[in-house]
């Protein structure tokens, strides 16, 4: 009878994760199969980046048909008229289900402070078009930089638009920042939609990402699109088996770094990723810390939870007292500054922040963690950071300003928040078109119960 018992037990379990498996297919495991492509014989979707010392060198990649084996770079200060330097490098062919394409990768060295440089580079005899970028000096120890989450764009999508606005608004921007799902899925076209939206900013403002979910493959164990390795040229300072996509850049008095949050699917790539961490907290002697990580260790869309990121980054943040945690994935923006640091409880903790620029939303989970919240909108961030302080805005597509913060430093290493009045605005807190469409009467009367109780709870931030 026992036995009987336990077989029954055994074979609903069986059944219960068949079911499972066979409802979640698509979501956890279907790759849509990469339409055909063609790469242009004219160098394209140029990428400036750095992966060596920010204050003399930067990295430049780019891409054409595997017709052309070999690439240059020209390089010009723009200061001394006739001083050009000329790289040569081999392409390297990337090849998946859809097509070819060769890439080509030119780091550049021995840049000087303050100075202005043009470049163009060449597959073969094609050349592109000059573009220019400025490297800062080491006195310079305030900057900005723009802050964009998941894009994931449609093809012929909109968001360049706010790329163009947020760099309006700071155009000397040091760097851009993207936290993963720049594109839908690893198809030649997403990526295209991506470098299409950056157009020749992102030849001239470097750029610094985390990889997201969206750029790998799905099966058992994801596997990263190799062309996210080929398009950007970053530091090789991270653990063995996420060399590039997990690794930190200092800048002027900041160490950011990069988690690659969908690259843990096992125990032995969480400790792998989370050892690497201790030890780059560890021997950072920055003014600033700011940690990147695609999953938001706390979530701001509805039914989602990651907490084995808090479980395996949270200790770590609050004992090296990280400044900022910067995160996408969910697609409703959140912010919170009054989650407590449990180890320095003296201390004010991390500001955690969730955007993303992508024409998709999420339902808001309405988490006592976030202070502000925001759904039905992309949006775009600028931080402009000094010695003493790192402020925050963040706008929607329409160019307003709804949430920015301003985390000031003592001298002695003391974190203060100060935050300007942005009230929530009800508008953002609406539940999406779609929940609206698909959702139950129940449902949805239990969203906006849930949202009064959060509005109310918050009234006073
Ligand atoms: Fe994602």
């Amino acid at each position: 009878m026992k036995l009987n018992y336990k077989k029954t037990i055994g074979l609903g379990v069986v059944i219960l994760i068949t079911l499972l498996v066979w409802i979640k297919w698509d979501i956890w495991f279907y790759n849509p199969p990469e339409p055909l492509y063609s790469p242009s014989a004219n160098p394209g979707r140029i990428m400036l980046t750095w992966s060596g010392n920010s204050l003399n060198s930067r990295d430049v990649t780019w891409e054409g048909d595997t017709s052309t084996h070999v690439g240059f770079l020209q390089l010009s200060n723009v200061s001394i008229a006739g001083d050009t330097i000329l790289y040569t490098t081999n392409s390297k062919i990337i090849k998946t289900a859809g097509g070819a394409s060769a890439f080509f990768k030119v780091q550049i060295k021995a840049l000087k402070e303050g100075e202005t440089y043009r470049y163009r580079v060449a597959n073969g005899k094609i050349w592109s078009d000059w573009a220019q970028f400025k490297i800062a000096k080491s006195a310079d120890a305030s900057y900005s930089f723009l802050y964009f989450g998941d894009v994931q764009d449609t093809i012929n999508g909109v968001s360049g638009n706010l790329f163009q606005q947020a760099v309006e608004k700071r155009p000397n921007a040091a760097f851009m920042m993207f936290i993963g799902d720049m594109i839908e899925r690893p198809h030649d076209a997403y990526w295209a939609e991506w470098f299409r939206s950056g157009g020749n900013l992102f030849r001239t403002i470097p750029v610094i990402a985390t990889p997201g979910n969206h750029e790998y493959y799905k099966s058992l164990i994801g596997k990263l699109d190799p062309r996210w390795m080929a398009h950007f040229s970053f530091p090789q300072n991270g653990p063995k088996n996420f060399l590039g996509r997990a690794c930190y850049w200092d800048y002027q008095n900041t160490r950011y770094i990069s988690i690659d949050s969908n690259g843990i699917q096992s125990i032995p790539s969480a400790l792998e990723q989370r050892s690497w961490l201790k030890s780059v907290l560890e021997a950072s002697h920055q003014r600033w810390i700011v940690v990147m990580m695609h999953h938001p260790p706390y979530s701001t869309s509805r039914g989602h939870n990651y907490f084995f990121l808090r479980a395996l980054f949270k200790p770590l943040i609050d004992r090296y007292n990280v400044d900022l945690v910067i995160s996408g994935h969910d697609h409703a923006y959140g912010r919170a500054l009054h989650i407590e640091n449990k180890i320095l409880n003296n201390k004010q903790g991390a500001a955690y922040v969730v955007a993303h620029a992508s024409p998709k939303f999420y339902e808001i989970g309405f988490s006592d963690k976030m202070d502000k919240l925001a759904s039905n909108t992309p949006s775009y961030q600028l931080f402009d950071v000094s010695n003493d302080s790192i402020r925050f805005e963040a706008y929607t597509r329409n160019g307003i300003c709804f949430d920015g913060f301003t985390i000031r430093k003592d001298a002695n290493g003391l974190r203060t928040v100060k935050e300007p009045s942005h009230p929530n605005n009800s508008d953002y807190l609406k539940p999406t078109e779609l929940f609206l469409r698909k959702s139950s009467k129940k449902e949805i009367e239990k969203f906006y119960r849930e949202l009064e109780a959060w509005e109310k709870s918050k009234k006073n931030l």
